[in-house]
């Protein structure tokens, strides 16, 4: 197994993209935090993992707030005396353009998908250090290499992580920690049904987006857990500061 033994946290562990690394994560092994704002979908993700026969707990966390991200970790390192995986996964997207963004939606949607990020690493990177080393993997987005309509903050967001994923990959590779990103084209997750579901016309929108990806089709949940379980193993041992673009062809256009 890949993960064999290693304690990995996972934000945004409930559902979509997180909730097929929890999988994966389970079934290559790894002890398992699932931390989630919604406690009772990363319950139901923990559980699973469980009924898998791995270790798991659920934490309920808003990554926006420093000091529930301070305990998350804490919590996993009180019940599994270690952390060596960090996935940064929480986030989600407003549709609106720079002009039609309210302030203060700008400002939540930051303090989530990049300041959230900034936290974990913050609060876990000294953790890894107390035991040799560790992996941390952001999932940041195909936006962050280019542009998209009507998602002015979360593209601006995105391209913050893929930044920081660098940064940070240089401030601690002296530690042994590597830290890499990936960027998922369009996935069909809870969070895309529920923009299908908001739409005015679902179906020309469903296509559109097959459209804009070569391959057809949107991706899965699986696809992107995939990606994200190489990059947090080891082989993706000579891996740190890259971002890895898993799209079906979007941005090779
Ligand atoms: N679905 C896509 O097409 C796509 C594409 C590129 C990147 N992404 C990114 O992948 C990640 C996962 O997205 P998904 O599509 O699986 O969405 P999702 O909505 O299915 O899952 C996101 C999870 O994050 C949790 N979450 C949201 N805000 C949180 C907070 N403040 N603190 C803790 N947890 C929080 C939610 O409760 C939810 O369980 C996000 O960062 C998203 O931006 C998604």
């Amino acid at each position: 197994m890949r993960l064999s033994n290693k304690v990995a946290l996972i934000t945004g562990g409930g559902s979509g993209i997180g909730r097929a690394a929890v999988r994966a994560f389970a079934r290559e092994g790894a002890r398992l935090a699932v931390a989630d704002k919604n406690r009772q979908s990363a319950e139901a993700a923990a559980e699973e993992a469980r009924q898998a026969g791995r270790e798991a707990i659920a934490i309920g966390v808003d990554v926006a707030n420093g000091g529930e991200v301070k305990r998350m970790v804490e919590e996993t390192v009180v019940r599994f005396g270690r952390l060596d995986i960090l996935v940064n996964n929480a986030g989600y997207g407003i549709a609106a353009t720079v002009v039609e963004t309210e302030e203060a939606d700008w400002d939540a949607l930051m303090a989530v998908n990049l300041k959230g990020v900034y936290l974990g690493c913050k609060y876990a990177i000294p953790a890894m250090k107390r035991t040799g080393g560790g992996v941390i993997v952001n999932t940041a987005s195909v936006t962050a290499q280019v542009g998209i309509r009507n998602r002015a903050a979360y593209v601006a967001s995105k391209g913050g992580v893929a930044a920081l994923t660098r940064a940070v990959a240089l401030d601690h590779v002296a530690d042994n920690i590597r830290c890499n990103a990936i960027a998922p084209g369009t996935i069909d997750t809870p969070y895309y049904a529920q923009i299908m579901r908001q739409a005015a016309d679902p179906v020309t929108l469903r296509k559109g987006l097959e459209a804009r990806q070569p391959v057809g089709r949107l991706g899965t949940a699986e696809e992107i857990a995939d990606g994200i379980l190489f990059l947090a193993s080891d082989e993706a041992r000579f891996m740190t500061g890259s971002i890895l673009t898993v799209d079906g062809g979007m941005t090779a256009q």
